[in-house]
């Protein structure tokens, strides 16, 4: 384990390993930046190890943090499921998705790095389907927009 990881383990973990939600987002992100920018994933082994968790309890935290990018999820895409949105067709694009990336809500597109899931609504009903990538929300989305953001187009 290198000194930025234990200087910032000591840090947080003084007085418990036992963190808040709050105090692990926070030591990841500390993490991140340590390591140039992303959580890579010797990085979040040593915290599973340190902290004596799962590295999908880690996951299960970061999953709605975007500015958390692992060398797995480098980006987040939820799809509105709100009524609003379904009445707006984002049906399609869950259909869209799951077809054209071969993903499931709650997994991880390996090939593009990003994780998809479901989302409550996003509170921009008027304009749907709604989308949030990366804890930007885009409305009025299509698949070619959808294709845009996965592929940097
Ligand atoms: S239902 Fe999707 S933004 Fe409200």
């Amino acid at each position: 384990m290198n000194e930025d990881l234990k200087e910032i383990f000591e840090y947080y973990c003084k007085y418990s390993k036992q963190l808040s939600q709050d105090e692990l987002v926070s030591m990841l992100r500390e993490i991140q930046e340590v390591c140039g920018g992303i959580l890579t994933s010797e990085a979040l082994q040593c915290v599973c190890n340190e902290l004596g968790v799962k590295e999908n309890y880690i996951n299960t935290i970061i999953k709605f943090v975007p500015d958390i990018k692992t060398e797995k999820v480098l980006h987040r895409l939820f799809i509105c499921g709100g009524v609003n949105c379904k009445s707006n067709n984002c049906g399609e694009l869950h259909n869209y998705i799951r077809k054209q990336y071969n993903v499931s809500p709650g997994e991880t597109c390996e090939k593009y790095g990003f994780s998809y899931n479901v989302c409550g609504c996003l509170k921009h009903c008027a304009y749907g389907p709604n989308i949030k990538w990366d804890g930007k929300v885009y409305s009025k989305v299509t698949r070619e927009m959808l294709d845009r953001l996965i592929r940097k187009k």
